[in-house]
């Protein structure tokens, strides 16, 4: 037994200062750049919110239109980079855009440049792109043509309408820029991590990104909304919550949409979430999805709360999307369009003072065994 401490996981490991997002766990805080969540989400805008994390606070008026008239005029995507999503159009959409994005490299002509200010300018554009690729994406392969991005509508609209081809009720624009707003940022988590790893390096953004998007994609990271709504459904109806949900647990499994690494109280972006996805089902006269996950909440997972194991972010958004029309396996690209600022910004402060993330591995194996050559290997 070697004597190193090692900390698996890197739990409580800081590994670095940041301005970017504070988070406390214990009582379930989160801020932006110093503003609360709660007050983001339910009063700025994400086009606000890509401002406040990339340039450090709220903009003016003139401010906040400059940044929106540059995200509108970077919407488009080459057609080459539609041409390799037509070559992909069986992977899934999170494949799709890791590589749409590692295509748009070969297209930014400041693909090698990382000072702060370059930086940030290819961050707007990749937020700006990302929709265009996820949404072209996914109408390649429904057999559709894309539809190209349409200036008059905001960011989250932009995005829906070039799913759909049909311009959104502002409702639902509403819906998706706050979940835009709550994805946009939360400091060292894995794919953050893993673009900062990707930066600390001195590669580029556009690397860092693609990291971002492959780390985010596992199930017990950004992949745990889509399985939370591949749960609901296979629940079916709120009466049958317990049995499956018992099943999981007695099993040694896990509910996807609960636990944290960080929050041991309730997540605070849950809220918003919660919210939006109760008025939403009764609203459409679907209200099952919400009891089915209210259920699980607020009886299975109670004895849960006392090991600090609360809904988390991704326990509610399936269900909107849902209720949306969109499929469960879009739920995970559109955390990563909401979150292509916050890696950005995790970028623009590795390159700012950076250091080479690498740390350490207790080697485990034999030592200094002798080499056999393979003709006298048995
Ligand atoms: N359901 C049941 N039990 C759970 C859950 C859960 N969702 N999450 C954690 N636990 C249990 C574990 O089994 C473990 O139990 P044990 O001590 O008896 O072995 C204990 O809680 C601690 O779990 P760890 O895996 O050590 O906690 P960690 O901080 O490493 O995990 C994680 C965090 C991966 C998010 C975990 O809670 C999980 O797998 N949740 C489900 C997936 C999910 O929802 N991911 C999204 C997270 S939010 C985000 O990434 C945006």
């Amino acid at each position: 037994m070697s004597d190193v401490e090692i900390r698996r996981g890197l739990r409580n490991v800081y590994i670095d200062t940041t301005e970017a997002s504070f988070v406390d766990g214990q009582v379930g805080k989160l801020l932006y750049r110093g503003y609360n969540i709660h007050d983001l989400a339910e009063k700025s805008t994400f086009e606000e919110v890509i401002y406040l994390l990339l340039y450090g606070d709220l903009p003016t008026r003139s401010q906040l239109g400059e940044l929106d008239a540059t995200l509108r005029a970077h919407r488009a995507v080459p057609d080459d980079v539609i041409q390799v999503l037509r070559l992909v159009k069986n992977s899934h959409p999170m494949d799709a855009l890791r590589t749409g994005v590692s295509a748009m490299s070969a297209f930014d002509e400041e693909v090698e440049d990382n000072s702060e200010e370059a930086t940030i300018r290819k961050g707007i554009r990749l937020t700006a792109q990302a929709p265009t690729i996820v949404a072209a994406h996914h109408r390649i392969r429904n057999g559709l043509e894309p539809v190209p991005p349409n200036s008059s509508l905001n960011h989250a609209g932009n995005f829906l309408y070039m799913l759909s081809g049909a311009e959104p009720d502002l409702e639902t624009q509403k819906l998706m820029d706050v979940d835009f707003i709550l994805h946009a940022e939360h400091s060292s988590n894995a794919s953050a991590f893993g673009a900062r790893v990707t930066a600390s390096t001195l590669s580029d953004l556009h690397s860092a990104v693609v990291t971002g998007i492959g780390v985010l994609k596992g199930p017990w990271h950004g992949g745990a909304a889509e399985e939370v709504m591949k749960m609901a459904s296979e629940i079916g109806q709120p009466e049958n919550a317990e049995d499956y949900a018992r099943n999981i647990l007695d099993n040694g499994g896990r509910i996807m949409g609960f636990g944290h690494r960080v929050y041991k109280a309730e997540d605070p972006r849950a809220r918003h979430l919660r919210e939006r996805s109760q008025t939403l089902g009764e609203t459409m006269g679907q209200p099952h999805w919400f009891q089915i996950l209210r259920y699980l909440e607020e009886k299975t997972m109670v004895p849960y709360r006392s090991r600090g194991i609360f809904v988390n972010v991704d326990f509610f958004a399936g269900s909107i999307y849902h209720l949306l029309g969109i499929p469960s396996d879009l739920f995970i690209p559109i955390f990563a369009l909401g979150r292509i600022p916050g890696w950005t910004l995790q970028c623009v402060e590795q390159y700012g003072d950076n250091i080479l993330l690498r740390p350490l591995l207790d080697y485990q194996g034999p030592m200094d065994l002798e080499y056999v050559p393979i003709e006298q290997r048995g």
